[in-house]
C-alpha cells in the first residue's frame, strides 16, 4: 500500500506542474537569456509549447533537465526510454487520467546520497530523505571552470572560491558539448578527479556541489572522487544539472529532492533565483 501511495503523490505533483505550466505564457522573452533558452533540442508534439525554462520575467531560472525518453542513462548506450504508462485512460472512459511512473533513481538531474558509494551508509539510512535541505537551498556561485581539463587540484585552486562559499554549480565542457541531449552515454565527460575533490574538501568550505552532466566524479576516477565527495556525509551531490544560457554569477539555489524512503539517490528539481 506504501508504494501506491507514494506513486499517487508522484503523479499528483505530475498533473499540477502540467497545469501551471499550460496556464502561462510559453517561452516569454528575457532580457539577458537568449531566444533558444526555454526550447530543448530534443521533445516532440505540443509539450514543446508547454515547456517553461524561466518564469517571473527571467528572476527564476530552471537548472532542471526535463525527464524524456530521449535523456541518457549512466553508462549504457540505451537512452532512458519509457518511463510514463497511462494506466488508466480518459480516452478509454476513464474520469481522469491515470499515469505510472518508472526510473532510475539517478536519472537526469539527480542528487546522490551518501549511501550511494558507502555501504555502511546505505545500510546505515543515509538515504536522499536524510539529506540536509539546509545545504540544498541557499546562496550559490555558478561558475564557469576551463574547457581543456578536467577538475583537478590545480584547476580547482586557479578558481580562487573564496572562503565561506557552500553552494557551487560548475559549468563544464559538457554544457558546451550539450551532452545531456546526448542518447548515448559519453564516458568523456568532464568531472572531479581524485585530488580535484580532496583539494575542494580540504581547501573550501563548500557543502552542494553541482555539475552539468551525470556525475561529478570523471570516468577515470568515478569511485576515488565520490568516496572523497561524500565520506564525511557533508557534501551533497547535485548532478545532471541544466546549466547553459544562465550567467555565471551568485544567485539562491534551491534543490528538493524526493523523500524517497531507502533510495541513496533521487531525481531533484533545481532552479536559481536572482
Ligand atoms: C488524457 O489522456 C489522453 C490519452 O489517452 C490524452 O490525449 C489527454 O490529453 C489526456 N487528458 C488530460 C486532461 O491530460
Ligand atoms: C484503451 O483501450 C484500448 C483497447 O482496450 C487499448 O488498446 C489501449 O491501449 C487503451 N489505451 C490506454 C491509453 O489505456
Ligand atoms: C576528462 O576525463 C575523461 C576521462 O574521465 C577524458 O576522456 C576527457 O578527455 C577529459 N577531458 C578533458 C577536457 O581533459
Amino acid at each position: 500500500m506504501r508504494s501506491r501511495h507514494h506513486c499517487f503523490l508522484l503523479l499528483l505533483l505530475l498533473s499540477l506542474y502540467a497545469l501551471t505550466a499550460a496556464s502561462l505564457d510559453a517561452c516569454p522573452s528575457v532580457p539577458g537569456l537568449d531566444a533558444g533558452a526555454c526550447s530543448v533540442p530534443t521533445g516532440e508534439k505540443n509539450e514543446n509549447l508547454l515547456s517553461m525554462r524561466v518564469y517571473g520575467g527571467g528572476r527564476i531560472v530552471d537548472i532542471t533537465h526535463r525527464i524524456t525518453p530521449d535523456l541518457p542513462s549512466f553508462d549504457s548506450k540505451e537512452r532512458l526510454g519509457q518511463f510514463l504508462w497511462l494506466l488508466l485512460s480518459m480516452k478509454n472512459g476513464s474520469i481522469a487520467n491515470f499515469s505510472e511512473i518508472k526510473l532510475p533513481a539517478h536519472t537526469g538531474t539527480h542528487v546522490d546520497a551518501p549511501g550511494h558509494v558507502f555501504d555502511h551508509y546505505y545500510d546505515a539510512g543515509f538515504d536522499v530523505d536524510s539529506l540536509d535541505l539546509e545545504v540544498l537551498n541557499g546562496p550559490a556561485l555558478l561558475v564557469d571552470v576551463p574547457r581543456d581539463k578536467n577538475l583537478t587540484a590545480e584547476v580547482m585552486e586557479s578558481l580562487h572560491i573564496p572562503k565561506g562559499v557552500r553552494r557551487v554549480l560548475f559549468r563544464t565542457l559538457n554544457t558546451d558539448r550539450q551532452l545531456m541531449y546526448k542518447k548515448e552515454f559519453d564516458t568523456s565527460y568532464v568531472g572531479f578527479m581524485r585530488d580535484g575533490a580532496k583539494w575542494l574538501v580540504e581547501n573550501t568550505d563548500i557543502k552542494l556541489v553541482g555539475i552539468d552532466y551525470l556525475s561529478v566524479a570523471a570516468y577515470d576516477d568515478l569511485i576515488p572522487s565520490h568516496l572523497v565527495f561524500l565520506e564525511s556525509r557533508e557534501i551533497i551531490l547535485v548532478e545532471g544539472l541544466k546549466l547553459e544560457d544562465v550567467p555565471a554569477g551568485v544567485y539562491t539555489v534551491h534543490c528538493l529532492p524526493l523523500r524517497l524512503l531507502g533510495a541513496e539517490g533521487s531525481p531533484i528539481r533545481c532552479i536559481l533565483i536572482k
